[in-house]
């Protein structure tokens, strides 16, 4: 993976047209650039059976309403080489242009070898011969449907395909309307966490590759914490089996699947990269607290196995993490551990989408936030959802001045109960934030999910804010439910006031429009900043220090 110092190669176009997508670093952060300049993808990802012309054909107005100006929809395998050899691109081309006919940006996400762990998007002529593409096999013999990664001929057929289609957009793609790909989707082995094909058990006899002992050596203080603990308590060792680096057992067996999962899919991104050099990634389904590998989707680009991954598949440029679980900026934050840009492909639509996606942008200069299922967003969730990519749309100027500075952040409530104020400090200010969700007047939608005590509220409406340090003591606020106070960064030394503050909106140009000052009783006389709840606004701050 090369988050760090992405695509310096971007190949001048062959026909002399625009410059392809391709990420940028900037500071701390990495920025998607499209048609030369900054893109913030606000996405929304379609249903896996709802992308083909018929079927959307009638969903691309309400699409636009909500804001999006990216679409996240599949290409399959099966669909697009229905038999070997012989492509048609129907699906893909219609994607395409009509994608563009609305105004709308594509990430296309490659349904080849793995979806959610099995490869039910294979060709037919993969899946009925056995013997040429084998499966994935379980510790009783049993052929599972999950292709083998440990076959090249899986990983070059797919590699074929995968490089045909990218050779079929840098045809017919002339406007770049595709300016991400995804490679695979959610790769796990489940319900074991080893394969047990004779040529995995060889492998995982033999010894750790060098290329990954090379790696771990040489990113030593920056490896995951889980990773690192590992090695260590095993001996910290530079040569020997994976049993004698990782020692044995479950957390082993994923290892090792990883390690073979991060070659096939670097391969196979390769393989496309070679036809078409657009950013590419691949995403992941986390893991539920308290399960062991094998019991979830395991061995996928999951937070502590990101070394394996950015080892065993360099060409990938970033690795993206499906949020559906309340606790979204936790997650969001483990995933941009060591430089990886974040990119939310799905997220649970639920009214919490429309804050989460603030926190996304705002503290982490996220190249995209999108939530699952986006055709049938409905309500409430659809309503904060435009509202939010609303200011998001307004405010993205800023974002991209501002990204990779340290001069801009993203508010969530930290605890479901949160007591006391959140602090976050922000250059020269601690913003003392407070969260008032206010009652949706009926359930919004969305698929309720729980970790431990912590359930997504969709009863409801969310909370939270990005904020902006346009200058010294100038701040600009986006969001909803959020009331913020300000403290010097060192306390007892003076008192931060607020000098003005207004609500207004950012026009296209970027120019502000002034509607109303907030003096009184909007800023309770001068002591805080609300953003209201039930209602996404952005106001301009200017504060001021007295002793
Ligand atoms: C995660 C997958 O990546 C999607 O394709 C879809 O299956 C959703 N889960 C359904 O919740």
């Amino acid at each position: 993976m090369t988050s760090a110092t992405t695509s310096p190669s971007t190949p001048p176009d062959p026909r002399g047209r625009a410059p392809l997508p391709r990420l940028e670093r900037v500071g701390t952060a990495t920025r998607l650039v499209v048609d030369g300049e900054p893109f913030v993808i606000r996405g929304g990802e379609l249903g896996n059976s709802s992308a083909e012309r018929s079927h959307l054909a009638g969903h691309w107005p309400r699409l636009a309403e909500l804001g999006l100006n990216t679409v996240v929809a599949p290409a399959s395998w099966d669909v697009v080489e229905p038999a070997e050899g012989r492509f048609d691109w129907t699906s893909v081309d219609e994607l395409v242009e009509d994608a563009r006919a609305h105004g709308m940006r594509l990430v296309l996400l490659w349904f080849g070898s793995w979806k959610n762990s099995m490869s039910s998007y294979v060709p037919g002529w993969v899946k009925t011969d056995v013997a040429r593409f084998p499966r994935a096999r379980d510790s009783r013999g049993r052929a599972l449907e999950i292709l083998t990664p440990f076959s090249a001929a899986n990983r070059d057929a797919d590699g074929r395909a995968f490089a045909a289609l990218l050779a079929h957009l840098r045809e017919v793609d002339e406007h770049h309307v595709v300016v991400l790909v995804q490679v695979e989707n959610e790769i796990g082995m489940i319900p074991e966490a080893r394969d047990r094909t004779p040529e995995a058990d060889a492998a995982f006899a033999g010894p750790v590759p060098t290329e990954l002992l090379a790696y771990l050596a040489d990113h030593r203080d920056t490896l995951a914490p889980e990773l690192a603990a590992r090695w260590t308590a095993a001996g910290g060792r530079s040569q020997g089996t994976w049993t004698d680096v990782f020692g044995a057992g479950p957390a082993t067996d994923e290892l090792f699947m990883a390690w073979a999962f991060a070659r096939y899919v670097g391969a196979v991104t390769a393989a496309g990269k070679a036809e078409l050099d657009l950013p590419m990634y691949t995403n992941a389904a986390l893991v539920r607290p308290g399960t062991q590998p094998g019991q979830y989707p395991s061995a996928g680009p999951l937070p502590h196995l990101i070394d394996v991954w950015r080892a065993g598949a360099p060409a990938l440029d970033f690795i993206a993490p499906d949020i559906y679980f309340p606790n979204f900026a936790e997650w969001a934050d483990r995933y941009v551990r060591g430089g990886n840009p974040l990119f939310v492909p799905e997220a649970l639509r639920s009214v919490d989408a429309a804050a989460n996606a603030l926190y996304a942008y705002g503290r982490h200069a996220a190249i995209g936030f999108s939530p699952f299922g986006i055709e049938t967003i409905e309500d409430h969730a659809a309503t904060m959802l435009a509202a939010s990519y609303d200011v998001v749309r307004q405010l993205t100027p800023l974002l991209a001045e501002h990204a990779g500075q340290g001069t801009t952040t993203g508010l969530l409530p930290p605890a479901e109960d949160q007591r006391v104020p959140h602090r976050v400090p922000l250059v020269d200010v601690v913003l003392a934030a407070t969260y008032e969700r206010i009652a949706a007047p009926s359930l919004a939608d969305g698929v309720i999910n729980e970790v431990g005590d912590r359930a997504t509220d969709t009863t409801r409406l969310p909370a939270g804010a990005i904020v902006i340090r346009t200058g010294p003591d100038e701040l600009v606020v986006g969001g909803i439910g959020v009331t913020l106070t300000f403290d010097p960064v060192e306390a007892g030394t003076e008192t931060v006031g607020i000098l003005s503050c207004e609500e207004g909106r950012y026009d296209d140009d970027g120019g502000w429009q002034h509607r109303r000052w907030l003096n009184g009783d909007q800023t309770h006389q001068g002591r805080h900043v609300r953003l209201e709840p039930g209602r996404f606004t952005i106001q301009r701050v200017r504060l001021y220090r007295y002793r």
